[in-house]
């Protein structure tokens, strides 16, 4: 039952090795006094740095006559490694609370790119996110609860989900998971350990990177694209094994490329086959991602299976990816790849991208009396 850090120059939760469970939430700010909403940042960091040691959110007594400061459901369940991530988007840098020169360019809203077409304004977007993992259901479950609870009267909950188990790998000793078409996820995703590589794509502001002063308070932070993308399963699920390896140009059972060797050996995008065309298909997922194919292009994802149960308008399974990715820069990141996958990638027939945003987290919290975007105020 193992305990992260809260305290620290990045925020956990973006290369902490990724726990199994996930719940998201996105909220909008009511209150027009900024005031209020620094008063609900700083609550929420004290609460953070409670509930992610395994706390209740406050050791204050609660007297009989009084509801209880904490909603005790986790009371007996022990830190699981949750994490609690806290990003600003694009709406809350409008003129409600003076911030509009401080919103960095990178977090400029994407407009409608290949593959957003059907985003669902209720499922998508939001002044404020928090992302909550941690390896028990209940104990992400109860951080979100217990934030939203606090944020009454200054933020309400826009949208959430809750993700059920992981679909990547940030951590080098992990076992590639699979995400619900069965294959695995993850396998040349970005690890924790690779700091090069982190602070070349990952981290704003490193490698003593510049930045505009009114944007510094994102330095050390990350950006954070999030995608519910719902999967025709019944579809999928009458797809020949080879059209679906070919669409990942993976085999399903191994992870290895189509290309040959094991997992982790380098797909070969030259190969090919018998018939003279590319073994890795023109449009393949992993073809159209890759870092090789796109100029070095790099993201750390982050995503977590998820299902909704049934869908009531159709009966069908509402099930999916809840993708989520971390950048230094979404504009030149995200939006570049995922216009390159959204107008011809093979996987496209299978998914439909139906919520989401964009969100920029800023640094860690560092000691007691800090609190999430302190500087950014
Ligand atoms: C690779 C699945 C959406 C970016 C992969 C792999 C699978 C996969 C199975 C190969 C294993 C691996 O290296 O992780 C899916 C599914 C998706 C989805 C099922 C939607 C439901 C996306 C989106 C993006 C993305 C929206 C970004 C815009 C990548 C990248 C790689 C990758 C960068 C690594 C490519 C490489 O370096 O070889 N994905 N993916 N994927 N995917 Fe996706």
């Amino acid at each position: 039952n193992a305990i992260v850090p809260f305290y620290g120059a990045r925020q956990a939760g973006i290369v902490t090795p990724q726990q199994e469970r996930l719940m998201f939430a996105a909220f909008d700010v009511s209150t027009t006094d900024v005031e209020e909403l620094k008063r609900m940042l700083g609550r929420w960091a004290a609460m953070a740095a409670r509930m992610t040691q395994g706390k209740q959110v406050s050791d204050s007594p609660t007297k009989p006559a009084q509801p209880p400061f904490d909603t005790g459901e986790a009371m007996d369940l022990g830190a699981h490694s949750l994490t609690i991530t806290v990003g600003f988007g694009p709406s809350l840098f409008d003129d409600r609370f003076g911030l509009a020169d401080r919103m960095p360019p990178e977090l400029t809203a994407f407009g409608t790119i290949p593959g957003d077409a059907v985003m669902r304004a209720e499922l998508s977007d939001g002044d404020l996110c928090v992302q909550a993992c941690a390896d028990d259901p209940q104990v992400v479950f109860h951080a979100i609860r217990n934030l939203a609870r606090a944020a009454r009267g200054t933020a309400t909950l826009r949208w959430s989900q809750l993700g059920f188990g992981r679909a990547s790998s940030t951590g080098s000793q992990q076992v590639t998971p699979r995400n619900l078409m069965g294959f695995k996820d993850g396998t040349r995703n970005v690890r924790a350990d690779d700091t090069a590589t982190l602070d070349a794509h990952v981290w704003v502001g490193a490698n003593g990177a510049s930045l505009a002063p009114e944007h510094e308070w994102m330095r050390g932070g990350s950006y954070l694209v999030a995608r519910k993308i719902r999967m025709e399963i019944e579809s999928w699920d009458t797809d020949p094994l080879e059209d679906q390896e070919k669409i990942f140009a993976r085999f399903k059972d191994t992870g290895a490329p189509l290309t040959g060797g094991d997992e982790f050996t380098a797909p070969d995008y030259a190969k090919l086959g018998d018939n003279g065309q590319p073994v890795i298909d023109i449009d393949a997922h992993i073809r159209l991602a890759s870092p090789e194919q796109n100029n070095g292009l790099t993201i750390l994802r982050r995503g977590y299976n998820y299902t909704d149960g049934q869908d009531p308008a159709t009966g069908k399974l509402a099930a999916g990816l809840f993708f989520i990715a971390y950048q230094r820069d979404p504009q030149t990141q995200f939006k570049v790849l995922q216009t390159r996958l959204g107008k011809s990638d093979l996987l496209n027939e299978y998914i439909a991208h139906i919520g989401g945003g964009l969100w920029g987290c800023p640094p860690g919290v560092s000691a007691p009396g800090d609190w999430f975007g302190k500087s950014l105020f």
